[in-house]
């Protein structure tokens, strides 16, 4: 079996994880009996300084006969980073219909969170972030530009189908975990979206008498990711709710370094995307010390959802024993570790 992969590293530490993530997939492949076939982008704000574009004008087309995406992070100084989210990211995520941001959390051995007392078991979540539309919008503008009485709009889209269709994937995953589903709203503050947010929430919870539904201001939910971490299990979000509690779930278990992301297209008739949560980080591109446990651990679901479970699974123990032994850790990690060492030592671990 090939599966037929396109990488985009993209500009930064997206580059040093995404080497190592491929390093450790193919390790995988060579021990599971399947081959992955790699074609590499250069599509980046790199890319964008030299020729305008952060990818070429068919770029959605010269991707969407590949099996999966795997993606680095895009963003540089110098570079606004509206132009690259908007240049490359979220076009994908649309033009491919990857409405679903799945983000997996769980507190990994080795690390230390501010959460450090709690079991892995009581540190285990996911968070499915809408990803197509909601707060991030291109609806809006700015009006008396200059004037005393300048304003800015920002439009949010909240859909049915697109309200519904996240909200039954999170219904549908819970299924297959501890049938607990809650819902971030915020229906207090925002008093249109929201409360259609939570109307759709109620109508599909009634179709899944089996899960228990649950639904939590934005605010007091980010409070008990913290404090009862235990009580939560598949989060559902709109867009930037999901994104800002994505970013928080990292930190408590271990850091950005640590956190996978899938942008899935359930329906499967385009390539789903996979990538660290982090961004290309800067301040510490090009040293050589960036932890690619993230960008690791994305190739794992990007193998889950080729169907290679038993590789994937295979991945994260590797990665859990290479944390737990601790000789192999990045400074982020409180380790002295390279990127490269580190990956290495991950894929040594899996043959
Ligand atoms: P960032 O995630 O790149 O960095 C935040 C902090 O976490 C930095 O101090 C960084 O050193 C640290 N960090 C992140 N990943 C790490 C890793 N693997 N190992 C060790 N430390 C790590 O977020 P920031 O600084 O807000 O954004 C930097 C650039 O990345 C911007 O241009 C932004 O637009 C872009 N970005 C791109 C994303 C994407 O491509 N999906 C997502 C988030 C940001
Ligand atoms: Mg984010």
């Amino acid at each position: 079996m090939t599966h037929r992969i396109a990488s985009i590293p993209g500009d930064g530490i997206g580059v040093d994880v995404t080497i190592e993530a491929r390093r450790v997939l193919d390790a995988a492949a060579a021990k599971y009996g399947f081959s992955l076939e790699w074609t590499e982008f250069d599509w980046s704000c790199e890319r964008y300084a030299k020729t305008g574009a952060m990818m070429p004008e068919d770029g959605v087309a010269q991707l969407s006969g590949f099996d999966g995406i795997l993606l680095g992070a895009v963003g540089f100084p110098g570079v606004a980073d509206h132009v690259s989210l908007w240049g490359l990211l979220i076009p994908l995520r649309r033009a491919f219909q990857q409405y679903v941001n799945l983000r997996p959390v769980r507190l990994l051995p080795g690390t230390s969170s501010v959460l450090a007392g709690r079991k892995a078991d009581e540190l285990e979540m996911v968070i499915v972030r809408e990803n197509s539309e909601g707060e991030y919008s291109e609806i809006g503008g700015r009006h008396n530009a200059g004037r005393p009485d300048e304003f800015v709009l920002q439009e949010s889209v909240f859909t049915r189908v697109g309200v519904e269709r996240i909200i039954r994937y999170a219904f549908d995953l819970a299924r297959t975990r501890s049938r607990h589903v809650t819902s971030a709203t915020k229906s207090n503050g925002l008093i249109h979206s929201m409360p259609y947010w939570d109307e759709i929430f109620a109508e599909v919870a009634a179709r899944y008498p089996d899960v228990r539904a649950e639904q939590c201001h934005v605010d007091a939910l980010a409070a008990r990711m913290v404090q009862a971490p235990d009580r939560l299990d598949v989060v559902v979000a709109s867009n930037l709710f999901g994104d800002i509690l994505s970013d928080l779930a990292a930190a408590i278990t271990g850091g950005l370094g640590m956190a996978p992301s899938g942008n899935i297209n359930p329906s499967g008739d385009f390539p789903s995307m996979f990538e660290a949560v982090h961004g290309s980080a800067p301040d510490i591109a090009g040293q050589g010390i960036a932890n690619p446990v993230a960008q690791i651990l994305a190739g794992a679901m990007l193998l889950d959802h080729l169907g290679e479970t038993v590789a994937a699974q295979a991945i994260r123990a590797s990665v859990d024993e290479v944390l737990t032994a601790g000789e192999t850790l990045t400074p982020d990690l409180g380790g002295t570790a390279t990127t490269t060492s580190l990956g290495a030592a991950v894929a040594d671990s899996l043959r």
